[in-house]
């Protein structure tokens, strides 16, 4: 008999040993997977999460939960967020159990955009795949190490400052420009945030932005900041992203040196490892970040509700 229902206090132990034991696996089968988390914390956190968690009993037996965070985001609007902790299933049917009973709420409340983050690994993106889920961004990690491209003749590095911000925005909408081209096709985002997050993002101190010009004008960039707290990922971690180099200075390792600057500014700061993030369909980022070194984790996957 299946019974899929909302979480009890005196569910959360075998949740949370679920968990636990769904990190380890995914630590045996991607190396740079952190396996720890804190149990006590975990515990905590769904006893705050009752009606938003759901489990599912077969036979009396835990085969699955699942937990989303419902989130007014700026560019996705009122969606679910579920992490690598939010989910486990014993197979595709339990998942599919559960993704029904939840799904149903979420949709009520408006949330028709649903991403699921879960291991790049098919033991675990069939079964949402199976659910009308798809690929949508990569994480992929690197243990830090000496970077030791430097650019060529013609290229110098600087930091930059909150008197960037125009020319922040103005490569961020290349990086958006050579996105919405094919095969990722990415279109209409919305840019309302644009001008705040980069505001945000240059006057925080633990970030950086690393800026490559040319005579004087500024032909790439990258932002890092230490990454938060994330279940999977080890502490001393330092996120990388925005990186984008203007067209015609590709391929003459301007990226390389870049990046190897922004990545060995971190490690004299005591970071031990990199994580960034890639659209599954740029095919140019995914090579370019796999030949760099990073290696997969995790997927987000991604589902829109509707008549498709
Ligand atoms: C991805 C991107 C940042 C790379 O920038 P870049 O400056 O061209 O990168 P590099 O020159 O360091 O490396 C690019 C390639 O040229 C090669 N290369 C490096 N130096 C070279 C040189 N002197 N001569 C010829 N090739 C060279 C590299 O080996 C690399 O090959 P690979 O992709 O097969 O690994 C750039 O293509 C870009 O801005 N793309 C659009 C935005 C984007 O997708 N950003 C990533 C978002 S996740």
């Amino acid at each position: 008999m299946d019974d899929v229902r909302k979480l009890r206090t005196d569910d959360i132990d075998r949740v949370v040993a679920r968990v636990a034991t769904q990190l380890a696996t995914d630590a045996s089968l991607k190396r740079l997977v952190n396996p720890k988390f804190s149990q006590d914390h975990f515990h905590t956190a769904l006893a705050s999460a009752t009606s938003s968690t759901w489990v599912h009993y077969r036979e009396g037996q835990l085969v699955g939960h699942l937990y989303g965070a419902l989130l007014d985001n700026p560019t996705y609007g009122t969606s679910v967020w579920i992490g690598p902790d939010g989910v486990s299933f014993d197979d595709g049917d339990a998942l599919a159990a559960l993704y029904a009973v939840a799904g149903e709420e979420w949709i009520a409340k408006g949330a028709t955009e649903h991403f699921v983050w879960t291991l790049d690994d098919p033991t675990t993106t069939s079964a949402w795949l199976d659910l009308g889920f798809a690929k949508m961004h990569t994480r992929g990690a690197m243990q830090l190490h000496d970077g030791h491209h430097a650019l060529v003749d013609g290229y110098t590095l600087r930091l930059g400052t909150i008197d960037d911000l125009e020319l922040a925005i103005k490569l961020d909408d290349e990086l958006d420009r050579a996105q919405s081209q094919g095969p990722s096709f990415s279109r209409g985002l919305s840019k309302s945030s644009q001008r705040d997050d980069w505001i945000e993002t240059l006057s925080d101190p633990d970030t950086r932005h690393f800026i490559v010009e040319a005579e004087g004008v500024a032909i790439g960039q990258c932002v890092t900041f230490p990454l938060p707290d994330q279940r999977g990922s080890f502490d001393g971690t330092i996120h990388l992203s925005a990186v984008v180099v203007l067209d015609r200075h590709r391929n003459k390792g301007v990226a390389r040196a870049m990046v190897d600057a922004a990545l060995n500014d971190a490690r004299e700061r005591g970071f031990v490892y990199a994580q960034t993030n890639w659209r599954i369909t740029n095919r140019q980022a995914a090579q370019y970040w796999t030949g760099y070194g990073f290696i997969t984790t995790y997927v987000r996957l991604h589902r829109t509700i509707g008549i498709y």
